[in-house]
């Protein structure tokens, strides 16, 4: 595999861990950032999971495996990434004052050609991008989860973002085996938009007592053919993001945004999805769904 330009990943979670795989397993030497050791450790581990996956598939030789492996880094801070990397993806905590102090901190550290994308489910990439010396070279990359199956990047151009910053995500995002569309800045993009409004929907009649919860999701799969069901993509994106995401749009874009009181309540009891192993649903060690698990209205 010819060199590719090195890459900087700042979070760890469950995003961070797939852009990561993205870029190591496409031939990026990356730098994954996190504050908490234990999310460097558990990406790592998770990480390893996949590529083996993709080894035990037949999908990857095993020496691909360790080749890409040997391209991951994990530190905890920022001061210690290359001071050459072409990209940084911002994909920490959904809130405005992390990310623009990682964008801060980022300029402080890399070249100025280094382009710094976002993976902000919704934020504004202009006001994200306010906080930073060169705005031009801000942009929104947006990737959906699980990273390793989903093959779309939403690239969001904030008021500054310049053409030729487009045009490398663009070509990045390509290189990391994705399809990209575009998207002029407006709250939750083309993506989060519609899908918060669904899953915040499918909430509410469960807490209606309209149907039963596997039957919501049944609805959606089987009437319309969607891969997955609203409440078990909210598992799966994790109910505390899925909150903030609609916290956001209902300031910003009005009343239909109002998050179901169901949300706050399973926020609130710590019943935040998947990563968690209960969510709507409860899932075992395995991460398989527990039988009749799932929460009543
Ligand atoms: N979960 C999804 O399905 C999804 C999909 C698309 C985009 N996003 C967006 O991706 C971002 C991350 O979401 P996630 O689900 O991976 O969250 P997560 O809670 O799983 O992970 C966030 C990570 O950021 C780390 N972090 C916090 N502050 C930091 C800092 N200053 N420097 C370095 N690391 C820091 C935390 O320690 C944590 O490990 C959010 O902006 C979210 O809106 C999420």
């Amino acid at each position: 595999m010819v060199a590719q330009e090195s890459m900087v990943v700042v979070g760890a979670g469950l995003m961070g861990t797939g852009i990561a795989h993205a870029c190591i397993a496409t031939g990026h030497s990356t730098t994954l950032v996190d504050t908490r050791a234990e999310a460097l450790a558990r990406a790592r581990l998770n990480i390893e999971a996949i590529l083996d996956a993709g080894v035990r598939l037949g999908k990857l030789a095993p020496v691909a495996r360790d080749d890409a492996l040997a391209r991951l880094r994990g530190t905890t801070t920022l001061d210690d990434v290359p001071v050459d990397a072409a990209l940084l993806i911002e994909t920490a905590t959904e809130d405005l004052a992390i990310k623009q102090a990682i964008l801060r901190a980022a300029e402080e550290r890399l070249g100025d050609q280094a382009v710094l994308a976002t993976n902000t489910s919704a934020l504004s990439i202009t006001e994200i991008a306010a906080a930073a010396r060169r705005p031009e070279r801000v942009i929104g990359m947006h990737f959906f989860n699980p990273v390793h199956k989903m093959k779309l990047v939403e690239i969001v151009r904030g008021l500054e973002t310049d053409d030729s910053t487009i045009a490398r995500v663009r070509a990045w995002t390509a290189a990391l085996g994705k399809t990209s569309i575009e998207v002029n800045e407006a709250p939750g993009f083309a993506t989060s938009r519609m899908s918060a409004l669904m899953g915040n929907e499918a909430m509410c009649m469960l807490a209606e007592g309209v149907a039963r919860a596997e039957d919501i999701d049944t609805a959606m799969r089987m009437a319309f053919n969607h891969p997955m069901g609203p409440l078990e993509l909210g598992d799966l994106t994790g109910w505390d993001t899925r909150l903030t995401v609609l916290q956001y749009l209902h300031r910003t874009l009005g009343e239909k945004f109002r998050p179901c009181p169901l949300i706050i309540k399973l926020v609130k009891s710590g019943r935040l999805g998947r990563k968690v192993g209960r969510g709507v649903y409860a899932y075992d060690a395995t991460g398989g769904r527990i039988a009749g698990s799932a929460i009543r209205g």
